[in-house]
């Protein structure tokens, strides 16, 4: 077990390069199934989640090979529907594009029941509607999901009744080989559904209107190898704007797409923080003083629940009182007992926080309860002047590449300390 140790106050300055997305890595390293040709990943985040994706691949009978930093080759010609193992797919959310990707190749899937962060109830109802749509037949049982389409999956209209990440990614991955026309409606439009699309499509897929609400798909026969870069994380590129704000340091975040930043962007700005944009960076200035704000987390473009407790330390170091309301999860505010722990006014009445800023905040030790709360307890150490110790970074490290490195380049004074276990 590890944890991070960080002696705070210590304003950020320098370059931090931003890697490849998480939540496009993960579901692009699963669609790698419905390729039978090698296929090269580059820009590939080196974080746990992408680690447990491969692993459950290779346990299926995928070849995988590290070419480089941050490029792997993908050839699946081999894999078959074997039922990859229920300890690895419990230990990430993402497991369950697995489903989507084996009923389009084989039209059958048995797939353990995806885990992922405690952000209160994660239905998978929608992915189940949608595949049944397209004529699988889905039962779940206690630990497992099991699909068949004996007949293979023929496309038709999908309206969502809640706009999701997941089950639109997993219906686009279902859909691909599809017969026939789907029709995604109420679609999700985040960046990474434009980059599955993307991906897909340069392996000969043919979908359009992705970062649209309504998505199509011609179902193709078959997908060719490609070579693919995926899309800049726009948390994790967030992640830093936010730490260079809470320190009142500067920061240049490259290798971004300053659009997908737009929402963070703007609430910033709205604080009275400095954001400068150039073409693929975006120089973050913190300010002595800054400005209470409100804000709500939606679905894209709407502000980013994924940025929510992060902010949420910003909103603590503010003058005056904020309110953050939380729109997508029914329990992300877990982590706010632990911002307590260093001092923070902050209350909790159903999705909504009330923050009192400017309350001086103290080091202490705190836990990351799920991967954004731990990069948020990352953030409150680096602005707080003293010794704070953040355990369980394992979240941290799930979806975060090398996140000590980076903040050691800009100065923090950070390190990664081995913990002792008791037994
Ligand atoms: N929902 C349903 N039924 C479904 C699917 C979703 O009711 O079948 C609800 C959820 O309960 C939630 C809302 O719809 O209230 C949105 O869920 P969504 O499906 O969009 O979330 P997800 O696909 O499970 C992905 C990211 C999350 C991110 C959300 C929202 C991955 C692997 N995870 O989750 O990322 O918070 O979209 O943007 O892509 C993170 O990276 O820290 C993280 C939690």
């Amino acid at each position: 077990m590890e944890k991070i140790v960080i002696n705070g106050g210590i304003p950020l300055n320098g370059d931090i390069e931003i890697s490849g997305m998480k939540n496009a890595a993960v579901a692009e390293i699963f669609a790698c199934l419905l390729v039978e040709e090698k296929v090269v990943l580059e820009n590939i985040p080196d974080i746990l989640d992408v680690d447990v994706s491969l692993q459950i691949l290779e346990s299926i009978g995928v070849k995988v090979n590290k070419l480089g930093k941050g490029v792997i080759e993908i050839d699946s010609c081999d894999a078959s529907a074997t039922g990859a193992s229920e300890e690895l797919t419990g230990k990430m959310r993402a497991s369950y594009y697995l489903l989507g990707a084996e009923l389009a190749r084989w039209g059958v899937a048995k797939v353990g029941l995806p885990g992922g962060c405690n952000l209160g109830p994660r239905p998978i109802d929608q992915h189940i509607k949608a595949f049944e749509s397209l004529g699988a037949d889905i039962k779940v049982s206690e630990n497992c999901i099991h699909g068949v389409a004996p007949r293979g999956l023929t496309g038709a209209n999908i309206y969502f009744d809640v706009v999701t990440v997941g089950a639109t990614m997993n219906l686009m991955i279902a859909a691909v080989k599809s017969k026939g026309i789907t029709v995604i409606e109420n679609a999700a439009r985040e960046p990474h559904i434009v980059d599955l699309a993307n991906f897909l499509n340069t392996c000969g897929a043919d979908i359009r209107g992705a970062g649209t609400d309504t998505i199509r798909i011609h179902g193709v026969e078959k997908l060719h190898g490609c070579t693919y870069t995926i899309v800049p994380d726009m948390i994790e590129a967030g992640t830093f704007m936010i730490a260079a704000a809470a320190t009142g340091g500067r920061v240049r975040v490259s290798n971004v797409i300053p659009k997908h930043l737009d929402s963070i962007t703007a609430k910033l700005e709205e604080m009275g923080v400095e954001v400068i944009e150039e073409d693929d960076a975006v120089i973050v200035s913190g300010k002595d003083r800054i400005k209470h704000v409100n804000i709500k987390t939606l679905p894209y473009p709407g502000f980013p629940t994924d940025m929510q407790p992060q902010f949420c330390v910003l909103l603590c170091l503010a003058s005056g009182k904020s309110r953050l309301t939380e729109g997508v999860w029914d329990e992300r505010f877990r982590y706010v007992e632990e911002l307590r722990r260093m001092g923070a006014r902050i209350t909790v009445d159903d999705n909504t926080a009330l923050i009192e800023g400017g309350v001086k905040l103290k080091p202490a030790k705190v836990r990351a309860v799920d991967l954004r709360a731990g990069a948020a307890m990352v953030i409150a150490a680096l602005a707080i002047k003293g010794r704070s110790e953040i355990e369980d970074i394992v979240y941290i490290e799930r979806g975060y590449d090398d996140i000590v490195s980076k903040l050691k380049s800009v100065g923090a004074d950070i390190r990664k300390v081995t913990v002792k276990e008791d037994f």
